[in-house]
């Protein structure tokens, strides 16, 4: 399955700054928005374009344009830290919301919400969801997505574990997931080791 490293420099000096635990909650979500998007960069280099003409002060130019139909869908919470910074680059894309939570004791995810725009299968689909802990939460987000009709998705997460990307190869195996790290495994809680904790408390202050 392709798995995107983003290497890119400022996205492995804010992903520093996201996983240390003295980072406050005003400065998490400016650091998640700015990393979201370098990755949001990364995952749209292949996109559909059409020729362009546009008249500059001077003379006539040639170019091309989007026209690629975008589906940006956060999985709520965590993910709606990354949406503004996908509509910011994107600013037509449609959006949709899948609500899921993980079990605090088996860390299964359970889907509470799901609203998805119609006429999913032409477009691209963008998932962003920050942490790929066991992948759960993904696989049902992206089954979701699947059962609606789309067909090229895409997986943006921030921090994965190697137990998260196997799990989406395994149910999904065309879904490209761009991540700056693959990080070395989870705990006993399903936690993502080294991580940077719970993304969602973080970036709200629910801790
Ligand atoms: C977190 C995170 C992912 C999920 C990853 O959400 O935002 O959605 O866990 O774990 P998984 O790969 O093991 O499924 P959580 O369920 O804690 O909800 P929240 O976003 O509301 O905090
Ligand atoms: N969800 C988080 O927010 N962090 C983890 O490490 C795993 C799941």
């Amino acid at each position: 399955m392709p798995v995107h490293l983003v290497e890119h420099p400022i996205a492995q000096d804010t992903l520093v700054a996201l996983r240390d635990k003295a980072t406050r909650a005003h400065e998490f979500r400016r650091l998640a928005h700015r990393i979201s998007l370098i990755l949001t960069m990364e995952a749209t280099r292949k996109l559909a374009m059409v020729p362009a003409r546009v008249e500059t002060p001077l003379e006539g130019a040639r170019g091309e344009v989007l026209k690629a139909d975008i589906v940006v869908v956060p999985v709520l919470r965590a993910g709606l830290g990354m949406v503004d910074a996908v509509l910011e680059l994107l600013p037509d894309a449609r959006v949709g919301h899948i609500g899921l939570q993980r079990d605090e004791r088996t860390a299964v995810a359970s889907k509470y919400y799901a609203k998805l725009p119609a006429e999913l299968a032409t477009g691209t689909a963008l998932v962003v969801d920050p942490m790929l802990a066991t992948g759960g939460s993904a696989v049902a987000a992206l089954n979701l997505l699947k059962d609606a009709g789309a067909r090229d998705m895409r997986l943006i997460c921030i921090v994965a574990a190697p137990e998260g990307v196997a799990a989406v190869e395994a149910a999904h195996p065309t879904v490209h997931i761009y991540t700056p790290v693959i990080d070395r495994e989870l705990n006993p809680q399903k936690f993502i080791l080294p991580g940077l904790g719970d993304f969602g408390d973080r970036l709200y202050g629910t801790l």
